[in-house]
């Protein structure tokens, strides 16, 4: 049999439960990679009752034996990694071997996370994460970003901080935490920072084609989800990477033509962190419940995630894009209790009914849901571990789902810890 070389993505606007899919999957992969993103993200992951948010090391570090690899695609910030690094250690966790950075991944810069909060205090507001994500991606493609790989040359990098410092006080020279910044104070911090870490830097593209040379099984870790990618998301209120599958290659150096799979992630409901169009969310007593029986907090932030219904004209348009294989149904036991329960199957848009998830977030703010009820299961998850014995409305529901998609439905999470899965 050929190794499996699959992606694993969010298919709404993040925070579907992708830490836990990955962690239970990891058994069946020789390396779990992260493609994009960096400390924006939070994969929750709970073994034997202790819970851990990952941000940037892959979530397949707790699976003995498997290698995690930090791709090219990703943006780091060398003090989060350290952080990440530490506490995994202090909790026993051996990292020897296991975990490879790339050499070509960009640096978040102290500066970077300065100009994420401008931005945000300035211009209409996305509601970042301020971990400076979106200004060293826009370092990256204006082509004066850094790199780990320009530790290979100190004098280059020195002339490279020295002269984004500069540029960046004077387009934004009332920034008084800009100005009290020094290009050598910036350099040697994070000299230090990078001497701590230096072992994990490769070139990761070499190491991660010639394990499928040799056979071995690869799960590429999406952060975000696919409403949030720069350019299929509900631009502008995105995050500016590329979670969809597209991105694992470039994020990675894998060839769209080695990947098998692609794994997508859609939570039972739908929520999102920040600003932006949301057209199933709900702002009564149901979407309250919702929050509080799906503790609804971002791993990251700690904000509260707005709550609606699951939308089904997203979804396919998710599952479009990326050329989903099969699907990860998370956080069904957070419906449980309730009486109703409703799928959005349409958009009402100026007199008109659509099916297409329209490109222009000012137009998608506009569209009214048009939902099909169904009756809620009532009953918990508890008692059954196979997809035969579970509740006629529940399997009505997740029918629905697949028939709508025309994607099957292959793992369905009961539950925020490792055994909490049913495998259809
Ligand atoms: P990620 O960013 O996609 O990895 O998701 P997060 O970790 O940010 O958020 C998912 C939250 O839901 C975490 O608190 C998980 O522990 C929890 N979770 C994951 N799957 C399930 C599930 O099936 N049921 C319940 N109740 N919680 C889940
Ligand atoms: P995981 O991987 C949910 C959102 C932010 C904001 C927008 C841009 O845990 O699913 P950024 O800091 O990236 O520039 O913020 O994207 N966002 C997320 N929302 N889950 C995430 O990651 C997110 N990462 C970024 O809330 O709306
Ligand atoms: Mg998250």
């Amino acid at each position: 049999m050929k190794n499996k070389v699959s992606v694993l993505v969010g298919l709404q606007w993040g925070d579907e439960g992708k830490g836990k899919i990955v962690d239970m999957l990891s058994k069946d992969f020789d390396v779990v990679a992260r493609y994009q993103g960096g400390a924006n993200a939070g994969h929750t992951i709970i073994i034997d009752g202790k819970k851990t948010v990952l941000h940037l090391i892959p979530s397949g570090i707790f699976t003995k034996n498997i290698i995690c690899v930090i791709g090219n695609g990703t943006v780091i910030d060398p003090k989060a990694l350290i952080e990440e690094i530490d506490l995994l250690t202090k909790d026993g966790v051996d990292l020897s071997g296991r975990l490879y950075i790339s050499k070509d991944a960009h640096i978040i810069l102290p500066y970077h996370k300065i100009i994420d909060a401008i931005n945000e205090s300035k211009n209409d507001k996305i509601g970042t994460t301020k971990k400076g994500i979106g200004p060293t991606y826009f370092d990256k493609y204006a082509r004066r970003g850094i790199k780990f790989s320009d530790f290979e040359d100190e004098n280059v990098l020195k002339d490279k901080i020295k002269k984004n410092l500069a540029y960046l006080i004077s387009i934004f020279p009332e920034s008084e935490e800009l100005k009290a910044l020094s290009d050598t104070g910036l350099f040697n911090e994070l000299k230090e920072q990078y001497e701590d870490i230096k072992q994990y830097f490769v070139q990761t593209h070499y190491l991660l084609n010639n394990m499928i040379s040799e056979g071995k099984n690869i799960l590429l870790e999406g952060a975000q989800g696919a409403l949030l990618d720069v350019d299929f998301g509900t631009y502008p209120y995105i995050t500016s990477s590329s979670p969809t599958s597209g991105g694992a290659c470039t994020g990675t150096g894998i060839p769209p033509t080695v990947i098998n799979g692609v794994i997508g992630i859609v939570k039972a409901y739908t929520t999102r962190v920040g600003e932006g169009p949301f057209p199933t969310e709900l702002f009564d007593d149901t979407g309250k419940e919702i929050a509080r029986i799906g503790v609804e907090f971002g791993a990251t932030t700690g904000r509260p995630r707005r709550c609606g219904w699951l939308d089904l004209v997203a979804l396919k348009y998710a599952v479009i894009i990326n050329g989903v294989t099969e699907i990860a149904l998370t956080k069904s036991d957070v419906l449980d209790t309730f009486k109703e329960i409703k799928l959005c199957t349409d958009y009402e848009l100026g007199g008109d009914v659509i099916n297409t998830f329209p490109s222009n977030p000012f137009v998608l703010q506009n569209v009214k849901p048009v939902y099909k009820t169904f009756k809620g299961w009532n009953k918990s998850f508890n008692e059954s571990s196979k997809y035969e014995d579970l509740h006629v409305e529940f399997k009505e529901y997740v029918e629905f789902i697949e028939n709508y998609v025309g994607v099957k439905i292959r793992y369905i999470s009961t539950g925020p810890a490792r055994k909490d899965i049913i495998i259809k």
